[in-house]
């Protein structure tokens, strides 16, 4: 019998309505639309709105869509991997409240942990499952609530991020198509560069750390901006090696979207052209777990089956990485 392979066999996307805009940032912290834009290609971003509304309440919303796009059923999803910095609760995880949201009986899952890295280390994760011959429907999620943890009194981390989520379902092939090979990173000492200061056991909730604003996103821009300019395209470079890619036969680059000049310095390094990068920075800004599967939500009509895909990203950890897709259905 010939190997299994877990191909990518549906997606789906959710950013809320509410969209806050540089002019808004304007009048919030002291910024500019021609710094944003020349700065990362940010125009804007979404925010869910709404008392209560959390991570998954966007899962519900992405993951039912796909089911009716595939013509199946929550009960029949095996394994949930929910990717994501902002789970509802601490505990339990994310994707147990989904499951319970959407009615999938007979899945079970967990929540997966990697920053803006999340997304491919739930895809190879989630293929594994599927090669193992076991599975043969699996949902990778990703997205993230992040103004739920953004201070919009900093002017370094409130005009990156933005709120969004998507999914993908892994189903078994025979034929080659799905994950083909990965190359995936940790290195935890740039935790110090990019971190939550206080809510996990290192320290707890305390009225000091709420009023020290310890509970958003630090982060030291321009070290992590190295790291990421060397990391993802590192990475990239070397996933094209491994499997005899030329520029040419690369498709799509699917880059994580964290600032568009290290989307330009991945595309440089690969040497592939402009008209082959999925970009939406623009419209969603950073939303973490979220910006690969949105990109390929957006692009889902033009992919081809066939289609050579590199999927990149790095992110708070450090972790980075990069995945080769061949797109197994035409969009
Ligand atoms: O997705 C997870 C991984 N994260 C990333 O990959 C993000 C990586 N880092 C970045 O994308 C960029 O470092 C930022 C977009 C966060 C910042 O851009 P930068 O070009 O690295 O700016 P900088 O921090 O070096 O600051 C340059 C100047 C500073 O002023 P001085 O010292 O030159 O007078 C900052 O104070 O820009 C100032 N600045 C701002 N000015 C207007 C910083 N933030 C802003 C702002 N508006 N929002």
């Amino acid at each position: 019998m010939n190997k299994i392979t877990a191909a990518i066999t549906c997606v789906n996307g959710y950013v809320p309505e509410y969209v806050l805009s540089n002019s808004e940032l304007e009048k919030m912290v002291d910024t500019s639309d021609e710094w944003i834009t020349s700065r990362t290609g940010i125009k804007e971003r979404r925010l869910l709105k709404g008392e209560g509304l959390a991570t998954s309440d966007m899962a519900v919303e992405a993951v039912n869509g796909l089911l009716k796009k595939r013509g199946i059923t929550a009960n029949d999803i095996e394994l949930i991997i929910f990717a994501t910095v902002t789970p509802d609760l601490i505990f339990p995880s994310s994707a147990c409240i989904l499951a319970d949201k959407i009615g999938a009986k007979n899945a079970w899952g967990y929540d997966l942990a990697a920053a803006c890295s999340g997304f491919l280390f739930a895809l190879e994760t989630g293929a594994k499952f599927i090669e193992s011959g076991k599975y043969t429907k699996v949902l990778v999620v990703g997205g993230d609530k992040m103004s739920s943890i953004i201070d919009y009194t900093d002017r370094n981390t409130c005009i990156i991020f933005g709120d969004g989520l998507g999914c993908v379902l892994l189903e078994p092939n025979t034929e080659g198509f799905g994950v083909v090979d990965s190359v995936l990173k940790i290195d935890g000492n740039g935790r110090h560069y990019l971190h939550q200061k206080a809510g996990g056991s290192q320290k707890p909730p305390s009225h000091e750390t709420v009023d020290a604003r310890e509970h958003y996103v630090f982060q030291d821009g321009k070290t992590v901006f190295k790291f990421a300019v060397t990391g993802m395209a590192d990475v990239s470079a070397q996933i094209m090696d491994r499997n005899n890619l030329t520029a040419d036969d690369v498709t799509w680059l699917v880059p994580h979207q964290a600032n568009l000049r290290i989307i330009d310095a991945t595309a440089e390094r690969m040497g592939v052209g402009k008209d082959k990068i999925m970009i939406n920075i623009e419209k969603f800004g950073n939303t973490t777990n979220g910006t690969i599967p949105l990109l390929l939500w957006e692009w889902e009509n033009k992919l081809k089956k066939g289609d050579n895909l590199v999927l990149s990203a790095f992110g708070g950890g450090f972790t980075w990485g990069s995945i080769y897709v061949k797109w197994a259905y035409n969009g």
